[in-house]
């Protein structure tokens, strides 16, 4: 650069070529010491122009201001420099090409949903929900049941025992996990007086196969309402009630006999197969129907063990299985796919609302 006569602005001009070599934090300093308003050392020159002689601030300001102008245009090109660098030393570390990290978005469970959904149907009806432990004593899951001590009936269900002290204070502690939801009728009578409407879902366990269709852990849901006057008339208006709401309002219901310990008389109710329709086809095993759950007239005796007056007081009972029942509902040849936890059959079911890919297809 050209000497202009005055050393002070040759001097700050020399230094004008260093700053393409600042790194971000020379610059920042650089651009203070230069141009910056307290004590920049340009800011201090062109305060002095009004202290020269009237001919000479012409020139001298001018040449400031060239200077100031240069400085100025070095900063900003500078920054950006440095700034593009900082960027490609980011990226240097960076897999552009990398996918996205998948984000995991839940589902609904096929079994809940159809849990949820039939405690929902009976909310609607004035039912509300208990539970109940899933280790019981075989008094509450049989004997007061009025399973016989030692009938074959309790070989209905294959029970697993647990090897545990008994629990004392009952009239039998044996400890088990319970083969049905039916011990938390007893529980609920025991503890609250009638009317009753409840419904109870949980887990229950039998000493059962792990095949395509036994499990030895699945759900049920209990119904159980007790009240003066009530009649089997009410337990099948609320269970043709429930079919229509729960899979539709023409599906056909068909009671027949059947047979529990704990009801009297008892019944078991199908519905119209809701693959075919009716007409026969192997989920029905060419029926037309499929068996949904087990009820009845809650049995006296049942009663009696909790201390409730038989002559006074009637009810109604049934259990179903929500694990069957999705099965039925959504066409599952396997009730291993709802137990397994297989990510690839719960996504599935989670995109398509429930429906297996291809169902019926
Ligand atoms: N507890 C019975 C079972 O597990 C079902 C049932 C419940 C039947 C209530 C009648 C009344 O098979």
């Amino acid at each position: 650069m050209e000497p202009t006569g005055y050393p002070e602005l040759d001097q700050i001009a020399q230094r004008l070529d260093r700053v393409r070599t600042l790194d971000a934090r020379g610059l920042e300093a650089e651009e203070i010491a230069i141009l910056g308003r307290k004590a920049g050392a340009l800011t201090a020159l062109l305060k002095r122009v009004a202290e020269l002689p009237i001919d000479e601030r012409k020139r001298y300001g001018a040449l400031v201001n060239r200077l100031k102008g240069q400085f100025e245009a070095a900063f900003a090109e500078r920054r950006e420099v440095v700034a593009a660098e900082r960027r490609s030393q980011e990226d240097a570390g960076r897999d552009l090409t990398m996918p996205g990290r998948g984000r995991w978005v839940g589902a609904e469970h096929p079994v809940s949903r159809v849990v949820d959904e039939i405690v929902e149907i009976f909310r609607g009806i004035g039912f509300t929900v208990a539970v109940g432990p899933e280790v019981e004593t075989d008094w509450y899951n049989f004997l007061a049941l009025n399973f016989p001590a030692d009938h074959p009936a309790m070989d209905m269900h294959d029970t697993l025992y647990l090897d545990a002290p008994a629990v004392e204070g009952e009239p039998s502690g044996r400890l088990l996990l319970r083969t049905h939801t039916s011990p938390v009728q007893i529980r609920t009578l025991l503890e609250s007086t009638p009317p009753v409407r409840v419904v109870i879902p949980g887990m229950v366990y039998r000493n059962d196969a792990f095949d395509a269709s036994h499990s030895p852990a699945f759900s049920q849901i209990e119904g159980l309402a007790v009240d003066e006057g009530i009649s089997f008339v009410d337990l099948k208006a609320t269970l043709i009630h429930f079919a229509h709401r729960f899979f539709s309002p023409s599906t056909r219901t068909r009671f027949r006999p059947s047979f529990f310990p704990f009801t009297e008389p008892s019944a078991e109710m199908d519905v119209e197969c809701q693959i075919c329709h009716g007409s026969g086809c192997p989920a029905c095993k060419g029926t037309g129907w499929m068996e949904i759950l087990g009820c009845g007239m809650v049995h006296p005796r049942v009663l009696e063990n909790v201390n409730l007056d038989p002559e006074r007081y009637t009810g109604w009972a049934f259990g179903m299985g929500p694990h069957r029942i999705a099965m039925l509902r959504y066409g599952l040849p396997d009730i291993r796919l709802l137990l397994e936890g297989d990510m690839r059959f719960l996504e599935q079911m989670g995109r398509t609302g429930g429906q297996p890919d291809g169902r019926g297809a």
